[in-house]
């Protein structure tokens, strides 16, 4: 594993740090051929065309960039998206609409759960699937009619990192091609799309380049019981997988809300001992956002931002800002995502947990 592992300490890490490489990996053929529907699979023009809604079906960090993706295809292809839980939707009787394509999400391509909840969509007479999978002729995409393969390499570490960020760009551009084909958007902003997947890899280099702003802030999370992480919109998923990757590698408890929910619960549990991770990028949200800082605030609760350059945050007492790099756009959750990676990892170095192998977790779930 040494020699795998070059100059990193865990495959996690290492994993973390690929992600410029895997994303441009991954989108190197649509850089290539355009938001084309050849991308996932042969014929897939005429079937993609006729889609009239999109049912998205995955588990874990996968049910997450599918929670991104709903944003992205219903503001971009304007089509109607529901995602759920694929060990939810595969025992409750659910209502297909043949015209929805289903797109099952899965690094492995062998959770039993999101090859049964494919089945059971099959069963109710959904023709149409797309499985985005990281393992090539695994058990999913093999039952799948369409397929997108993101290009991460291996992921060893059990957390995933890359295979998220990946999923991601797949997703965005199914939104984008969808749209395209539906006439959601001139030529100008297809060019525009095309040239925010162009600048991602850099700009996720940018935040990987936080890191040694961020080690200190594990220090000051490792001794705590609880995190609260907040965001909003596009970037609430984001939240939620900020909290996923803080419980399963450092056991510390985590919860994500949407910032706008924070009055409905979660303010309750605010105090000087309750760190508050908010994603804070510069988009049409960031007013309402900065008013949730206040409530938190105004309870001690002590504020851990990442904000984009450009958002116009100050240090004060109790709240720590560490800036990403200028807002993107709209692929902004795919920056977000590292700094979230990066503080869970260096939390786990802090607490000593085994950030590859965390103790009662599987890298893929092929059992119930
Ligand atoms: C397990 C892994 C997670 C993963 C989830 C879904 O819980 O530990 O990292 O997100 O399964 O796996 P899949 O292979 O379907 O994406």
């Amino acid at each position: 594993a040494s020699l795998e592992l070059g100059p990193y300490r865990h495959f996690m890490q290492k994993e973390i740090h690929e992600q410029p490489k895997a994303l441009a990996d991954t989108i190197e053929q649509v850089l290539e051929q355009g938001f084309v529907p050849a991308l996932f699979g042969d014929h897939s023009g005429e079937l993609l065309s006729e889609v009239e809604g999109v049912q998205i079906l995955a588990c874990g960090t996968s049910f997450y960039a599918g929670s991104v993706a709903k944003y992205w295809i219903e503001s971009i292809a304007k089509l109607p998206c529901t995602v759920e839980i694929a060990s939810e939707y595969r025992y409750r009787e659910a209502v297909a609409n043949p015209k929805y394509l289903v797109v099952t999400i899965s690094q492995s391509g062998e959770t039993l759960d999101t090859m049964e909840a494919l089945k059971y969509a099959q069963s109710l007479g959904h023709d149409l699937s797309l499985s985005i999978c990281n393992v090539q002729e695994s058990a999913i995409p093999r039952a799948s009619k369409l397929v997108f393969y993101t290009r991460a390499g291996a992921e060893i570490g059990v957390a995933s990192t890359k295979a998220f960020t990946t999923q991601l760009v797949a997703l965005f551009t199914l939104a984008v091609t969808l749209g395209k084909l539906n006439g959601r958007f001139g030529s100008d902003q297809e060019a525009g799309y095309l040239d925010d997947l162009r600048q991602l890899p850099g700009s996720v280099q940018h935040a990987l380049n936080l890191e040694p702003q961020i080690k200190p802030w594990a220090d000051r999370f490792s001794p705590k019981q609880h995190a609260l992480f907040l965001g909003r919109g596009v970037h609430y998923p984001i939240a939620l997988e900020g909290a996923l990757k803080l419980k399963e590698i450092t056991y510390i408890h985590a919860e994500a809300y949407a910032a706008g929910e924070l009055k409905h619960g979660p303010l309750a549990l605010v105090d000087e001992n309750m760190p508050v991770v908010v994603i804070a990028p510069n988009d049409s949200l960031l007013e309402k956002v900065k008013s949730n800082m206040q409530e938190v605030r105004a309870r001690g609760g002590e504020l851990f931002v990442f904000a984009d350059l450009d958002s116009g945050f100050g240090e004060s007492e109790g709240v720590h800002v560490i800036r990403t790099p200028r807002h993107v756009g709209v692929l902004s959750p795919v920056v977000h995502a590292i700094p979230v990676q990066l503080l869970a990892y260096h939390t786990a170095l802090a607490r000593g947990t085994d950030v590859d192998k965390p103790r009662n977790l599987a890298k893929s779930v092929t059992v119930e």
